[in-house]
């Protein structure tokens, strides 16, 4: 039996690191695990501009505890009005790694996302051109289709047709939640690929309302079917390059989850790993982890591993309870709070 597993240090290309006070909170959770993150530009208002990205990025850097390694990796939001010219500088600067194209109005702060995939055809070609990946939060917004089918819809109705359009654009389907998320990515190729959060492999729709209503699992895409859980968890442990990890770790003040209208978002960062070792340990899978956790994103970012390394060992840890935003007197709640997990990171 494997009781400690090392692997090539971990990357998050996924992950909501948020502003100020938050961000000087979550951040340090982050940083213990991984050497990179892609960092979502969903902020209020968002970041849109190469010039957002930059002084975001900024922002990022002064908050980093001293003598730790870490690089934060910068998205763009994309917007109907994103000018392809200033996007192309800032790759070309080595500011923006990615770009992010949220349907309008899909999820938490996206009411600035795009209405029609064709207004962006101007950045979409220079995303191809240029070899960036594009991001997608992959959900249709139209209140009339199904919350749990909004997935499945997008693929149908916006992805294919847009993935088509431009054949050799690379795209990430972000924190699949369904089989035919797993089916059109292992279908599709090379150029598309998924990343999978922590809690979709180890929750299905039914945790959300066991014994009651638990605010604190809801997110977007929202949790569906037994059977998509197991397609993810197969598709994760599979070796297959185009599935990679990407945490969502998505804080929001425990006020704004427990409300009349609580709002999506799983705070994951200060056990994700862990709790993807855990998966991988349940499939029988730790020699595909390394994969899934650090090789496969470089790879799909062209852009080289990590040079250290990380130890889990299976001595067993306990995510925190409450955390506290001291400064805001804001509290959070991480995913699994409280709960012991088999492995602990060292
Ligand atoms: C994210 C957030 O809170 O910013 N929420 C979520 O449920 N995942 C936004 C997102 O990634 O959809
Ligand atoms: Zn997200």
């Amino acid at each position: 039996m494997i009781e400690t597993l090392s692997i090539t240090k971990p990357d998050d290309w996924h992950l909501h690191l948020r502003d100020e006070n938050l961000m000087r909170v979550v951040l340090p959770y982050t940083v213990a695990q991984f050497a990179r993150a892609i960092v979502m530009p969903n902020l209020s208002p968002p970041v849109v501009t190469v010039e957002d990205a930059r002084a975001y990025r900024q922002r990022i850097l002064s908050c980093i505890p001293e003598n730790a390694d870490f690089t934060p990796l910068m998205t763009a939001y994309l917007t109907d009005d994103t000018d392809p010219e200033d996007l192309r500088v800032g790759i070309s600067d080595e500011v923006i790694s990615a770009v992010k194209m949220y349907p309008a109005n899909a999820t938490t702060n996206s009411a600035h996302g795009v209405t029609n995939w064709r207004k962006t055809e101007r950045v979409l070609a220079v995303l191809e051109e240029t070899n960036t990946p594009l991001l997608v939060h992959g959900e249709v917004t139209d209140q009339d289709v199904d919350i749990f089918d909004r997935e499945k819809v997008f693929i149908d109705e916006i992805l294919s047709p847009l993935s088509e359009a431009f054949p050799k654009l690379k795209i990430v389907l972000e924190h699949i939640t369904t089989k035919e998320s797993v089916d059109f990515v292992t279908e599709t190729g090379r150029n598309i690929a998924a990343t999978i959060t922590p809690h979709h492999l180890v929750i299905n729709r039914n945790e959300i309302f066991r014994g009651g209503i638990r605010p604190h699992l809801y997110c977007l895409p929202i949790a569906k079917r037994e059977k998509h859980r197991l397609a993810l968890r197969a598709a994760a442990v599979s070796g297959n390059e185009c599935f990679f990890l990407g945490t969502d770790s998505a804080p929001h003040p425990i006020s704004a989850k427990e409300a009349e209208c609580g709002c999506a978002g799983i705070f994951n960062a200060p056990t994700a790993l862990e709790i993807y070792a855990q998966v991988f340990d349940e499939e029988n899978a730790l020699d595909q982890f390394e994969k899934f956790a650090s090789l496969n994103g470089p790879n799909f970012y062209n852009l080289p591993v990590n040079d250290g390394k990380i130890t889990l060992s299976k001595q067993g840890s306990e995510t925190p309870d409450i955390i506290e935003v001291s400064s805001t007197g804001d509290q959070l709640m991480p995913f699994f709070s409280g709960k012991k997990l088999a492995w602990r990171v060292i």
